[in-house]
């Protein structure tokens, strides 16, 4: 369903970011209220949703699940949820296309059913890896086939009741946390996850504005099965998408932004205190609370960058944020270090080796690790980036040729549009030099 080729970004160096920017709506959150509206019993009202592919991609799903879902504006959606034992067979395979929390969550969402449900994605989705959610949710009773290399197409069998279980997580992973709570609600007593580290919090959070009770205790979060109640949603900004704005405010010289009602959940929000670590100067404003979450106003100011030793425990609580995080750490003077990132090997990329590679087509000194990386900062020079379809690796090395020493041209830059389309036209109103176009 997604075209990953074709679409490149050049971009040219220039002068200061100035200005305020309308943040797309939360991916993680958007996905949730989608979701949980769905099998929630009455009307969910959903504002400030992201209209990106991937958001789009579980709309499709549910609605192809029997869920009367109304576009009422482009980031107004109305779901008309149909209780938890609402959903119905598809005709067809369910297409995912680029989305991984679709999947994970979907998947954890349909192992209570009644029915059999087929899971598709795109080339990159279909390689990523599913048995770290097929395990807990076979313990729980469910019924799911994978590919022989573990990944999909998923065949997600009618399994009726499941069994409620205590599992420990074998990775930091919201999304496996969330589908394995999500398959609770359909079990026969409760269902407690236990992480090994922090991870965002949005299911819980979402549950809760729901009316179901989720017990954390340390570790541990517990869910007890039963009904969810409709509810309106009003949808942080998102703060993976603001963190692309966070570091060019803060490498181009003279650079002054202003990030309206970004998401600044703390299970959620580390780049801004890594960002700071390296000399960011980052001020938070105006903290208020939207649909249960955390919200703010992000003032970003140019400021001279030095590398770190990004601290291990903030690493799963900024992890989509890494591709952004290695720019500001190829700008700054010094050494940035990371470590305890293995899951970046796992995401819509190697992210890794898409950054490693893309460092060095700019001139700036890497060493990838098994889960890491270590980069020397410095000035980016002039190249060429392959994005390899990942919407975060292309907004990054966009960021960078704003502060290169010569244009910089993004390849296979179409999956912006899974997280945050009009990304080029947002740079481009702040200062920014960027044209998208269709490469030969
Ligand atoms: C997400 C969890 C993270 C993150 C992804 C969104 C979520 O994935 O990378 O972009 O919404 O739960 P993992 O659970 O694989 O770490």
């Amino acid at each position: 369903m997604t075209a990953t080729t074709g679409v490149e970004f050049r971009v040219a160096p220039g002068g200061a970011l100035r200005g305020e920017l309308t943040l797309p709506g939360d991916k993680s959150v958007s996905h949730r209220a989608l979701m949980l509206g769905a099998i929630g019993q009455g009307a969910t009202e959903i504002r400030g949703f992201l209209d990106g592919e991937d958001t789009v991609a579980t709309l499709t799903a549910l609605r192809a699940l029997g869920v009367p879902i109304e576009r009422q504006g482009t980031h107004h959606v109305m779901v008309h949820g149909v209780g938890r034992h609402g959903l119905r067979a598809a005709a067809a395979a369910l297409d995912l296309g680029n989305s991984g929390t679709s999947t994970r969550l979907l998947t954890g969402l349909l192992a209570g059913q009644s029915f059999d449900a087929v899971l598709i994605g795109d080339d990159s989705l279909s390689r990523r890896p599913m048995r770290r959610l097929i395990e807990p949710l076979q313990r729980m009773g469910a019924r799911i086939d994978c590919s022989p290399a573990g990944t999909l197409p998923l065949t997600v069998h009618g399994a009726g009741t499941l069994h409620g279980i205590e599992y420990t997580l074998p990775v930091a992973s919201a999304q496996l946390k969330s589908a394995i709570l999500l398959a609770g609600l359909y079990a026969d007593g409760p269902t407690t996850v236990i992480e090994p580290e922090t991870t965002r919090d949005h299911t819980e959070r979402m549950l809760a504005h729901f009316g179901r009770t989720v017990r954390r205790d340390g570790a541990r979060i517990s869910v007890e099965p039963g009904e969810l109640h409709g509810s309106a949603i009003e949808v942080p900004g998102d703060l993976s998408s603001a963190a692309f704005f966070l570091v060019a405010g803060s490498i181009v010289p003279g650079s002054d932004l202003l990030l309206r009602g970004a998401g600044v959940n703390p299970t959620r929000a580390a780049v801004i205190d890594i960002l700071r670590a390296m000399g960011a100067r980052i001020d938070v404003l105006n903290s208020r609370q939207a649909g249960g979450e955390p919200i703010a106003d992000l003032r970003v100011r140019a400021a001279p960058l030095r590398g770190i030793d990004i601290p291990a425990a903030l690493v799963p609580i900024a992890i989509d944020e890494f591709p952004a995080i290695l720019i500001a750490a190829a700008c700054a003077t010094g050494t940035t270090r990371l470590v305890n990132a293995a899951e970046l090997r796992v995401k819509e990329s190697d992210r890794i080796a898409a950054m490693a590679d893309g460092l060095a087509a700019l001139g700036i000194g890497n060493e990838p690790q098994a889960d890491g990386i270590t980069v020397q900062g410095g000035k980016p020079g002039g190249g060429t980036i392959d994005s390899r379809g990942d919407h975060r690796i292309a907004m990054a090395f966009a960021i960078a040729g704003l502060n290169a020493a010569a244009p910089v041209r993004c390849l296979d830059c179409a999956n912006v549009n899974t997280s945050f389309p009009g990304f080029a036209d947002a740079v481009r109103a702040l200062g920014g030099s960027i044209e998208a176009g269709h490469g030969g």
